[in-house]
């Protein structure tokens, strides 16, 4: 089995102090193999801002693959949002903004969907798709492709806005090429495997995390996920969401996902 932890939504700046180490200490007691994080790390992309949540990733001591969101953007700076929109990501975070990770039978590709010539939505850049399709081409049947993106490719019935510009064509070229799961974040809203029931098999899993740490107002269900990714093509996907009396993260029950004929269906 392989275990991944998955963060976003972290808003570093405006983020609930009193929840950081109760959210270390939870992703610690997971004993996960690695950590992924769907952008958003900070609230303003200031140099600040980026320290302490390069300081929170790199404390757990875990590999992990990051990518930027919208915020992670300046947005106050027009000569910098036009001009060098990722360079503090880049210098006070992670240099590298499409990255891979290799964990067990997982590979995971991270893409940067964020957009600078706008505030909030996204884009699924086609040189992207194209390097990511190329490399899960090359994958063997037995691996499975994880794709990791701020911006969701598929919004839930909810919460549909049509943010991420490209993302059907995207997800369709990905789908064929391979790709069988999407850990996304941006909503602060949850989805667990989107439009997945025990009759209705989808050929990609989608998990819309909520927000982990973000304090803007109204902001609740503060958590992450946990998926265990086990050998017989099931995967168990489990939310730790806070507690706020007892002001730590405790888990909830868990879900089950079974890959069935190139497809998932939800497992009783
Ligand atoms: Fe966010
Ligand atoms: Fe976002």
């Amino acid at each position: 089995m392989t275990r991944l932890i998955h963060l976003t939504d972290l808003h570093f700046g405006l983020h609930r102090t009193d929840l950081v180490t109760p959210l270390r200490d939870a992703v610690l007691s997971c004993k996960a193999d690695a950590v992924v994080v769907s952008g958003d790390l900070t609230q303003r992309a200031r140099p600040a801002q980026f320290r302490a949540a390069m300081t929170f990733l790199t404390g757990l001591n875990l590999p992990f693959l990051a990518v930027p969101g919208n915020h992670d953007v300046p947005l106050f700076n027009p000569v910098l949002r036009l001009f060098d929109p990722f360079g503090r990501y880049r210098r006070g975070a992670l240099r590298d903004m499409t990255p891979g990770l290799r964990i067990g039978r997982l590979r995971l590709f991270g893409i940067n969907t964020a957009d600078p010539l706008v505030v909030r939505g996204g884009i699924a850049r086609p040189d992207q798709i194209d390097r990511v399709c190329t490399a899960m081409r090359q994958e063997s049947e037995d691996v499975t492709n994880i794709l990791v993106a701020h911006h969701p490719f598929e919004e839930p019935p909810d919460f549909v806005r049509g943010e991420t510009k490209g993302a059907p064509a995207a997800l369709q070229r990905m789908t064929q090429a391979g790709l069988q799961v999407i850990l996304s974040g941006h909503l602060h809203h949850w989805t667990t495997g989107l439009g997945i029931a025990a009759d209705a098999a989808r050929p990609v899993f989608q998990l819309h995390g909520g927000t982990a740490l973000c304090a803007r107002l109204g902001e609740q269900d503060h958590g992450f996920a946990v998926l265990d990714f086990a050998a017989d093509a099931r995967l168990t996907v489990t939310a730790w969401m806070v507690d706020e009396g007892a002001g730590r993260f405790v888990p909830r029950p868990g879900s089950v996902f079974a890959r069935r004929g190139g497809g998932w269906v939800r497992a009783a």
